[in-house]
């Protein structure tokens, strides 16, 4: 008899975004959704596994990829696919997925929340209320920058990218950005001008990366980038974490060579509230929510099912990412 094929989801998803699942394949999941799955129900569950739908936070490496004599796919709910080796998949003749486009802009809402947080203090303005701070009216009191007609430095211009110059467009800000070919698209629409990183770098009042996290762009953002940039200029990570020497960032930061950070992702998540970033009342922090609307996480747990589904009923999926396969 015909083996049903086994699907495991490394987190608890709404019922209705995995339906596409339920009708080709046996699916179990694991319970939680706020906590990954061990490493050792991993291991345990790959050994069965025609597919696996993955979240960011799960390390999907050769050892494991080598161990999983069944599995056809690997399914990320995420634009990103750092943390799959996908070099090793490929070459064990492994599909991977992941949810591009859906999730575009709601990610450049979120980044283009972060900039305006930072630069307009809006949490400081809040904890300050909060904290019972507020006795009088002050001219100065919490000024910030401005953000119209300032210049925007994009790194890593892709979909994210482009949609976060259009936001900047509503803003006449004028758009610098870096990427490693020319978007001629994103230029006819926001007249955004492509420059080499380190113009990029040192005209901007707002450096945004939003490139994926490669061997090429890790650790790209040094010290010595942050003291290129103008003292009265805010950097916003809203990519991956290990694009930025974190501790280059906060000797920037603490010797103010910079104004201040928005950061959605850091090199290790999750972060403590020890963590040495926290400490600056510049730096807006946020637990990698980038694309965390609940109608975007939705559309990513169908498109990550689906995708899974796809391969399963022998059809190639609509986002596959080692395209070579
Ligand atoms: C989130 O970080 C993603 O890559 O979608």
């Amino acid at each position: 008899m015909k083996r049903k094929p086994y699907i495991f989801i490394t987190r608890s998803l709404p019922e209705k975004t995995i339906a596409p699942l339920l009708e080709v394949a046996r699916v179990s999941m694991w319970e939680k959704e706020d906590e990954p799955v061990p490493r050792d129900r991993l291991e345990e569950e790959v050994e069965q596994a025609d597919g696996l739908l993955t979240m960011v936070s799960d390390q999907i490496d050769r050892d494991l990829l080598e161990s999983a004599p069944h599995l056809r796919v690997v399914s990320n709910m995420a634009v990103g696919y750092d943390n799959i080796d996908i070099e090793a998949a490929t070459e064990l003749g492994i599909l991977v997925c992941n949810t591009p486009d859906i999730l575009t802009d709601t990610t450049a809402d979120l980044t283009f929340a972060l900039l305006m947080s930072v630069a307009r203090r809006i949490p400081e303005g809040a904890s300050y209320l909060a904290g019972g701070k507020w006795k009088e009216w002050a001219p100065f009191l919490l000024a910030g920058s401005d953000v119209h007609h300032k210049t925007i430095g994009i790194v890593g211009m892709g979909r994210i990218g482009a949609a976060v110059a259009k936001r900047a467009t509503g803003f006449d800000m004028n758009i610098l950005y870096h990427n490693r070919s020319r978007n001629r698209e994103a230029e006819g629409q926001t007249g955004a001008r492509y420059v080499d990183f380190d113009e990029l770098v040192q005209e901007s009042d707002f450096v945004v990366c939003l490139a994926p996290l490669t061997d090429e762009t890790k650790g790209m953002f040094t010290y010595n980038v942050f003291k290129q940039m103008k003292k009265s200029a805010f950097f916003i990570n809203a990519s991956r974490g290990g694009l930025v020497d974190e501790r280059g960032l906060a000797y920037a930061l603490d010797e103010k060579l910079i104004a201040g950070a928005g950061l959605d992702v850091f090199q290790e998540e999750p972060i403590s509230s020890e963590h040495p970033l926290l400490s600056f009342s510049n730096v807006v922090a946020l637990p990698h929510i980038g694309s965390a609307s609940v109608e975007t996480r939705n559309s990513m747990a169908l498109l990550a099912s689906r995708n899974i589904a796809h391969v399963i009923k022998g059809y190639r999926p609509k986002a596959l990412v080692n395209k070579e396969q």
